[in-house]
């Protein structure tokens, strides 16, 4: 991938440069930041620019898949944290469109999923949004590796109208990702996890590629209730099911998938919840599988312990929670014991990996998880595309 980069920048003094960054973050209880990992992943790009006479620099990114606006998806906390982090004020602007900015050296636009035409499929929409976005600057940064699977107005439309650069982040995200997987040696084993039904197009496109591929998170009990399984309470994304009940089902098929056996299942998304292993097909009315159970983690750590390399995308329960950590735990740590070349990707998965002290370990823990299998696909991602030479 030939990437325009911030060393092709002729000249940044004076300029107002558009950084669209994935600030993505998880946030706790009290609505702050959980974990700060990808913003301090920007912080290079940030200075940078900053450093080498950039007039403004104006921060944009989405947080969460809002549907009307939910006030605890603002910006601020994350404007807040990013101060902090940066030393240096960070003014949030809400009524850019109306308003303009203020002449603060670092200021951050609000949540860009506020407006529906960021993620429209119509793209004439996206592309008048990014065009109203380009007007605030003369250059456009892309910082957003792990959200440039995505072809949104910020990543996709803005660098139409302004030239496009990629941020040092994803220029070296890009190189380590590449160098890991060219030429992977097998048995490549692929470990699956998390909520997000879009994984299951990149399960399917893997296929081809790994060896065996190990399902777990909700992404499990979802394919369990299209094999018409009973999975009581259990989260399941429906978000784009409909049209991907065919990749689902030959995903079912595949001798190469490998689903869980048994769960870990509790009459309560909470630490104190009763909790019990059974069955996967017990899952009883009212229960939820929450963490892959005790069989189930027996079985994937022999099917790893015979890799060469070992994808490992998604938490594998609700590792945040003591009662269905184990699954997380004994899987990461199978990897991070393993000789095979290790990739871990996504945000809550580099968190778990965090969290388990296992970052060192592996071969590679990348901020993407949609994205990076994007890559691992063989696939143009189209935010990185809008940014080639
Ligand atoms: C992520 O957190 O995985 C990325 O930012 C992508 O978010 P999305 O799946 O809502 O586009
Ligand atoms: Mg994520």
């Amino acid at each position: 991938m030939n990437l325009r980069t911030l060393a092709d920048i002729e000249d940044l003094k004076g300029k107002r440069v558009f950084v669209r960054v994935d600030f993505n973050v998880p946030l706790d209880d009290e609505g702050n930041v959980a974990d700060d990992k990808r913003m301090r992943l920007a912080l290079p790009t940030i200075r940078h620019l900053l450093d080498h006479g950039a007039s403004q620099v104006i921060l944009a990114f989405h947080l969460g898949r809002p549907k009307n606006n939910e006030p605890h998806l603002k910006a601020n906390k994350v404007a807040m944290k990013l101060s902090e982090l940066l030393g240096m004020d960070v003014v949030k602007v809400d009524d850019w469109g109306k308003n303009g900015l203020p002449e603060a050296k670092i200021v951050m636009l609000e949540n860009t999923r506020f407006n529906p035409a960021e993620k429209s499929k119509d793209v004439a929409e996206r592309d008048a949004f990014g065009k109203q976005m380009a007007s605030l600057a003369d250059l456009y940064v892309g910082e957003a590796f792990s959200n440039s699977h995505r072809d949104h107005a910020s990543m996709t439309s803005v660098p139409k109208f302004i030239p496009g650069y990629a941020g040092l982040g994803v220029e070296q995200e890009v190189a380590a990702l590449t160098k890991a997987i060219s030429d992977p040696e097998h048995p490549l084993v692929a470990v699956i996890g998390g909520l997000k039904a879009d994984k299951l197009k990149a399960i399917h496109n893997l296929l081809g590629v790994a060896d065996q591929i190990l399902v777990a998170g909700a992404l499990a009990t979802n394919l369990l209730k299209t094999k018409g399984y009973e999975i009581g309470a259990s989260k399941a994304d429906d978000e784009g099911m409909e049209e991907r009940a065919d990749i689902a089902k030959e995903i079912i098929a595949s001798d190469k998938v490998q689903l869980p056996t048994d769960f870990v299942i509790a009459d309560d998304f909470s630490e104190s919840a009763n909790v019990k292993i059974v069955p996967a097909d017990s899952i009883e009315p009212g229960w939820m599988a929450l963490d892959i159970g005790s069989k189930t983690r027996e079985k994937y750590v022999s099917a790893l312990s015979s890799a060469k390399t070992i994808l490992w995308f998604g938490p594998i329960g609700v590792f945040e929670m003591v009662p269905f950590a184990e699954g997380t735990k004994v899987i990461g740590e199978a990897i991070a014991s393993s000789d095979a070349v290790s990739i871990v990707g996504g945000g809550d998965s580099a968190s778990a990996v965090k969290k388990l002290g296992l970052e060192d370990k592996m071969t590679l823990v990348s901020t993407g998880g949609g994205a990076s299998l994007m890559m691992i696909e063989g696939k143009k991602l189209p935010a990185l595309a809008a940014l080639e030479k």
